[in-house]
């Protein structure tokens, strides 16, 4: 019988230090790309690919992102006596079935790694996905649900690949790329930020992972790889210095990286100018600056 992935990890524990001040208060997560929080599409691309089970790891002060994900029966009361049904549809998408969704606390920030370890007893001995909402994928099927099926015919460790320029390889984990077969790349190594100029290849990991119980045993050890912290790639390279598969998937999709500023700006632009209702508007504001180059403190 084929292998179903159905419950996924969302680390969300990290300190988000590049989005300070707003982060002091506000998790990462809850940042708007338009009108809806980073998390939000990181859990509709999980439900689009059959997952069931949404397992958070977070930490201290992220509890807006157990209230996002509650019902408020206030809010919903008044818009139902308003007859705001589209509103209500809205909010709707946002509720989760009761035991759906679990919070785990990772009590340090030691790593990725560290975070993926602290849901080993929700996961159990089941493949799962990993999916880091910061890296927002736009795709007509969203990419973890390419995953899903490409793993239904190899059901190993898989990772979203993506190419990268060169002088960019060192933010990443790089495939040592073995042979690529349409979308599926076999990986001989996996390089955490590698030095400048010593990148295998320039096809970087990216925030969407497939994995076997066994990586959740290689974490076991703590080992502490790259910045000291406990390393997701290290982790799922061990499988390969243990002879076993491990696949880069090369997803169809634009990623934009919401962990860094530039990344969240353009993916507001991009996402803007993809709905109906803002585009037109949009895009008059866009050939204005670019034509006069007017910034918002002219
Ligand atoms: P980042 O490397 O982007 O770190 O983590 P960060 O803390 O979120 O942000 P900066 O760099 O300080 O601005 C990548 C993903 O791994 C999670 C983060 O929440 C994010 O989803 N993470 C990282 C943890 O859950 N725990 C950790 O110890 C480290």
């Amino acid at each position: 019988m084929k292998k179903r992935i159905t419950k996924a990890i969302f680390p969300v524990a990290g300190l988000g230090t590049r989005f300070l001040p707003a982060t002091k208060s506000v998790p990462k997560e809850i940042m708007t790309l338009v009108d809806r929080p980073l998390i939000q599409y990181a859990i509709d691309e999980a439900r689009a690919a059959g997952i069931k089970e949404f397992i958070f790891v977070t930490s201290r002060g992220k509890g807006a992102l157990e209230d996002y994900f509650d019902h408020s029966p206030q809010l919903e009361s008044e818009l139902r006596k308003k007859g705001k049904d589209d509103l209500l549809d809205i909010l709707k998408t946002t509720n989760m079935d009761s035991g759906a969704i679990a919070y785990i606390r990772q009590h340090k920030a030691l790593g990725l790694g560290h975070a993926v370890w602290c849901a080993r007893r929700l996961v159990g001995n089941e493949p799962f996905a990993v999916i880091l909402p910061d890296d927002v994928i736009a795709a007509d099927k969203p990419c973890l649900q390419q995953m899903v099926e490409a793993f239904e015919d190899n059901p190993t460790n898989m990772v979203a690949a993506m190419e990268v320029p060169e002088d960019k390889a060192h933010a990443y984990g790089v495939l040592d790329v073995k042979e690529t077969k349409g979308n599926v790349v076999s990986v001989g190594g996996m390089v955490e930020k590698p030095a400048p100029g010593e990148a295998p290849s320039n096809l970087a990991v990216i925030g969407r992972y497939l994995l076997t119980p066994q990586i959740m045993k290689n974490l076991d050890q703590m080992k502490k790889g790259k910045g000291g912290e406990v390393q997701l790639t290290d982790a799922i390279a061990e499988e390969i210095n243990a002879g076993r598969d491990v696949l880069g998937y090369r997803f169809n999709g634009q990623r934009f990286d919401c962990g860094s500023k530039a990344g969240f700006l353009q993916a507001t632009v991009s996402f803007g100018l993809s709905r109906d209702d803002l585009r037109g508007e949009l895009m008059e504001y866009l050939q204005d600056i670019v034509g006069g180059s007017r910034a918002a403190a002219e």
